[in-house]
């Protein structure tokens, strides 16, 4: 029977505390202020917002003690040392190459571009700024991800499956073609982050894509289905939709070993392990979600940055790069195009 390993996550708390610029002021941007508030020393410094006013009740909300009206305004503040981008996925680029180009240290929310080109180009100016650029998988932060990255590794893992599919109100930015709406950039790198993790470099991959008429903003896709095989020869099996409620479960199977992971997956929670001889053993956690995870991210950046450090072992920009190249093949065979 195996044992579950124990997490060698560093407390959040004993991070060196930055202060931190968190810009846009939308939905993950306030959740990511309240986990690093209730979870970390780290200091909601300061926001910035295309409106001023925007930036204010943001700050008034969090507790921010600075509130700017446009993003250049929030890099430029000396006091900030660290920006946390939280804009839909076709600006992290631009914003991105904002703060670096300012001298900050930035973690850019997922996926952190919309393209591999892009993503090279964010890795490529930070190293020459000499600033770190971390994409925020904080999914891959947490320590259950540890004791499953150990798991992984005993256990040998040739096969993923993995869903990621929730209903949203139509007029939320995800049917907005203009925001590179759909499923694969929102959700969808969390299946597939999971099956590069779990088995490495992508030799093939086949797409299938169903549009939805949801929307308005110009011609989306409600669901993606991909399998990919690895250069090793693991196999994933991988789904998401926005127009579907799907258990948001994944599976991780070797030889004679299965590794479930509770619904959904790629938050706080629990997994059963099942051996060959039928045997389960139980991994248990309170299933928290965002304001109980986002901050593990933001604590390996801030030890990162406090050790002039320009990146994560747990996250390299390679791993966000490589992550794109796939999207960017599961769109050329969709037929997905990016906004202008
Ligand atoms: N890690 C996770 O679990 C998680 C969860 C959800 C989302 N995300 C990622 O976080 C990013 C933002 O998602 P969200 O759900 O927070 O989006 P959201 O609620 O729509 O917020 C996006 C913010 O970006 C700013 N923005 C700048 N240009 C914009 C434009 N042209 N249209 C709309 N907003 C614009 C706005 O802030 P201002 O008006 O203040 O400038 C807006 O509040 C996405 O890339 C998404 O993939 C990650």
């Amino acid at each position: 029977m195996p044992t579950i390993p124990t997490a060698r996550t560093p407390d959040p708390r004993a991070a060196p505390a930055l202060r931190w610029g968190v810009l846009g002021t939308g939905w993950i941007a306030e959740k990511f202020a309240i986990a690093l508030q209730r979870n970390t020393t780290q200091q909601v410094y300061a926001v910035g917002s295309r409106s001023r006013v925007g930036a204010q009740a943001f700050a008034a909300r969090v507790g921010a003690p600075t509130a700017y009206g446009s993003y250049e305004a929030l890099v430029s503040d000396p006091r900030v040392d660290v920006v946390y981008v939280a804009t839909p996925h076709n600006y992290h680029h631009a914003h991105g190459l904002l703060a670096i180009a300012a001298g900050k240290p930035v973690l850019i929310e997922k996926p952190i571009a919309v393209s591999a080109q892009q993503a090279g180009e964010l890795a490529a100016a930070a190293t020459a700024a000499g600033v770190l650029c971390m994409e925020a998988f904080w999914t891959l932060f947490l320590p259950k991800y540890d004791v499953l990255g150990q798991l992984v590794g005993d256990l040998g893992v040739d096969t993923v499956l993995a869903d990621m599919g929730e209903c949203f109100p139509p007029e939320h930015r995800i049917f907005d073609a203009r925001l590179a709406g759909g499923p694969l950039f929102d959700m969808g790198t969390y299946p597939l982050s999971l099956a590069l993790w779990a088995l490495g470099d992508p030799a093939s991959i086949s797409a299938y894509g169903a549009p939805t008429d949801q929307g308005g903003y110009g011609e989306i896709n409600g669901a993606l289905s991909i399998a990919m095989q690895a250069t090793g020869g693991g196999l994933a099996s991988l789904y998401t939709s926005i127009v579907a409620a799907t258990p948001t479960t994944a599976t991780l199977a070797g030889p004679g070993h299965t590794i479930v992971i509770d619904g959904p997956f790629y938050q706080p929670g629990g997994f059963t392990v099942t051996t060959p001889d039928g045997a389960r053993v139980r991994y248990d956690e309170e299933p928290v979600a965002h304001e109980g995870g986002l901050h593990f991210q933001a604590a390996a950046v801030a030890r990162h940055v406090a050790a002039g450090e320009l990146g994560s072992a747990i996250r390299p920009m390679s791993d966000a790069v490589r992550l794109l190249r796939v999207m960017d093949e599961v769109r050329r065979q969709v037929g997905i195009a990016l906004p202008l």
